[in-house]
């Protein structure tokens, strides 16, 4: 089927009361991994892709190899794109047949976050894209930012951004990081529950790699309603490639090792979309 956007995916998530994977698409085998996960688990996705994989992979290849897996799917399938800090980067991924964009602007001062999501938004509604938008700052542990509490999202400034702007759906940061973590993540679940009391849109949870399962369900109780993997991803597709190499040194064909590579993301992805209750609703 054609691709879809992700505000009807997350409206049918609030409904249903489970959230959507939204995972990384940096490659074919990815791409594939992630659609064929989502055939067998009958669940919708959400293909992402960040600026850092557009650049590697090019904008028209990565259009192009999710809008093949949309077509032949028969699971509703968006486009997303990842972090977009650029407003000239969002409207070429719009031009180019993103049905979803994140805008985020969680670097600038608030109301400039405000003032360039609603533009993005006046360009992006009227043709049926959906936007996220970012609010605190989520980090990275690669950074060492080891996000402390201060950049948080302060629930009544989620409030008064989101009457702003009207954006539909939002990131936020209540205690995960990019990357993988150190130690044990811990969520601010009480902060995350005073978000979705106040601002009633689905929630974004950005970081989501090496939560616990129990502490994904506990958030998606509270209201998140799409879910950010990339790094669970990359660990299982790397660490396949690696046991491959190691077993046989010799192996110059890169299918064989890129296949099992394959297989490990698919097996990831579909314990993922269990978790999430995403699985069966397609
Ligand atoms: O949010 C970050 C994603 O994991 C994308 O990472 O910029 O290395 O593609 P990337
Ligand atoms: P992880 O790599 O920590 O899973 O985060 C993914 C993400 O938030 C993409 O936006
Ligand atoms: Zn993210």
């Amino acid at each position: 089927m054609p691709l879809v956007g992700v505000d009807t995916l997350l409206e049918q998530a609030q409904q249903g009361n489970y959230a959507v994977g939204a995972f990384n698409a940096n490659n074919m085998e990815i791409v594939q991994a992630i659609i064929q996960a989502a055939e067998l688990e009958r669940s919708p996705v959400i293909m992402q892709a960040s600026q850092g994989a557009i650049r590697y992979a090019g904008l028209e290849y990565i259009t192009g190899m999710v809008r093949i897996a949309a077509e032949n799917s028969t699971v509703p399938v968006a486009l997303h794109l990842d972090h977009g800090t650029d407003f000239d980067q969002v409207i070429k991924c719009i031009r180019s047949g993103f049905t979803s964009v994140m805008f985020d602007g969680s670097q600038l001062p608030l109301e400039e976050n405000i003032a360039t999501t609603k533009k993005i938004l006046e360009i992006a509604r009227p043709i049926g894209v959906s936007v996220e938008a970012e609010l605190g700052k989520i980090g990275g542990t690669e950074d060492d930012i080891h996000v402390s509490e201060a950049a948080y999202t302060d629930p009544e400034e989620a409030r008064y951004f989101v009457e702003q702007t009207g954006v539909r759906s939002l990131a936020v940061a209540i205690g995960t990081a990019h990357g993988q973590y150190k130690g044990e993540p811990r969520l601010d679940f009480d902060r995350l529950a005073a978000i979705q009391r106040l601002v009633n849109i689905p929630i974004v949870l950005h970081g989501s790699s090496g939560v616990p399962d129990e502490a994904v369900r506990k958030a998606i109780s509270l209201g998140v309603r799409k879910v950010n993997i990339d790094t669970n991803i990359r660990e299982a597709f790397v660490g396949a490639m690696r046991e491959v190499m190691a077993a046989k040194p010799g192996e110059i064909d890169p299918r064989q090792i890129l296949g099992p590579a394959r297989e490990a993301a698919i097996k990831i992805i579909r314990e993922k979309m269990r978790v999430f209750g995403s699985s069966g609703r397609a």
